[in-house]
């Protein structure tokens, strides 16, 4: 038997945060030799909302460096374009076809965005989840790594797969494999640095709310000394009154690698003024490496155009024959 498939996305929309990292890409590194993996930057989805034409290539190949900077194994894993791959437009309009609008319209996602842009909702931004299905289902992927906001869509994506199959197969020859997601309890909901109530996000307005992959370390310290904490005398986890405190402390053990419990016994004595500077050096230490190789790829544009030319090639390969299966089962007269 082979190996299992993973397949998951980022948008190229802003440059990776802590958030994208933590409860994203780590986990894909971490399990990537256990599976076979696809890891495609998103960049349809990236157009469901106002987008700039002018930086939407320089953004597709500044997340695609960021994948290989963070440690995706070509050995492994594929990593392509979503638009590249045109299936994932066509099998979207056919899952279209078959999702009820309800299903859609119940999408806590969509209902924050659209909320946020008020007139200008497309039908893109509804649609989202469906193309997200799409990307998903044509993979046959055993498993979805994603942070904890996306299980919803991952339900609608099982939902989906499901439907498909009762309308269109027998439970005996189901035409579509029916993903499981894979969402990590810890870096699952990086919190935003100035409101530890809500996620970390590249549409927050005030880039001070979140740690950019790339950003530079003069900054990460600038925004660790302004993020939000509070008054109360020394640090600990899981104090619903102390938001800020529990993703701070959390942060803190992810990026150096240590246990809840030795955070705890490290700085639980601690005030502001001494763990903040401590939070500064291991993030500037974290991401030093990740930013030197991202530097190295996006100095060889012809390496990376290749990485993603044969990404294009193999992921290809794969989606064409679930989308023939799909079109088949659906009834459609193949081309001749
Ligand atoms: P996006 O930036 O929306 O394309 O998200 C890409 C990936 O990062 C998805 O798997 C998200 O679940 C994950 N992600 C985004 N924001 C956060 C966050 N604040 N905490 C944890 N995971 C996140
Ligand atoms: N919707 C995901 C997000 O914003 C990105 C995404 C698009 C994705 N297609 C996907 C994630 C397929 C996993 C699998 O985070």
């Amino acid at each position: 038997m082979g190996k299992q498939r993973v397949l998951s996305g980022v948008q190229p929309t802003g440059n990776l945060h802590l958030g994208n990292y933590l409860g994203a890409i780590c986990n894909w590194v971490e399990i990537q030799e256990n599976y076979e993996n696809f890891f495609c930057v998103v960049d349809l989805h990236a157009i469901t909302v106002p987008h700039n034409p002018k930086t939407l290539a320089q953004d597709t190949y500044t997340i695609a460096a960021l994948y290989l900077a963070c440690g995706i194994d070509l050995n492994h894993s594929t990593i392509f374009v979503q638009s590249h791959v045109t299936a994932h437009s066509e099998l979207a309009w056919l899952l279209n076809c078959i999702t009820p609008l309800n299903w859609l319209e119940r999408m806590i996602q969509f209902k924050e965005k659209a909320l946020k842009q008020g007139e200008n909702v497309s039908v893109g931004l509804l649609d989202y989840p469906v193309l997200m299905a799409a990307d998903i289902l044509l993979y046959d992927a055993d498993r979805v790594p994603v942070g904890e906001d996306q299980k919803q869509h991952l339900e609608l994506t099982r939902d989906i797969a499901i439907r498909f199959n009762d309308q269109f197969a027998t439970p005996e020859n189901p035409v579509i494999k029916v993903p499981d997601p894979l969402i990590r309890t810890e870096g699952a909901r990086v919190m935003s640095l100035t409101d530890g109530t809500r996620k970390m996000s590249k549409s927050d307005p005030s880039d001070l709310s979140r740690i950019n992959l790339l950003d530079p370390p003069e900054l990460i310290e600038k925004k660790i000394k302004r993020c939000k904490t509070d008054p109360i005398r020394g640090l600990e986890f899981d104090n619903p009154e102390r938001p800020e405190c529990n993703n701070l402390l959390g942060l803190y053990g992810l990026l150096s690698g240590k246990t809840k419990q030795e955070v705890i016994e490290e700085c639980q004595e601690m005030g502001w003024g001494k763990f903040k500077p401590l939070l500064s050096e291991t993030t500037v230490e974290a991401l030093k490496p990740i930013q030197i190789k991202y530097q190295e790829i996006m100095d060889d544009q012809d390496y990376l155009n290749s990485v993603l030319r044969e990404g294009k090639e193999k992921a290809e390969t794969v989606a064409n024959h679930t989308l023939a299966r799909v079109k088949e089962a659906l009834g459609y007269l193949a081309p001749f």
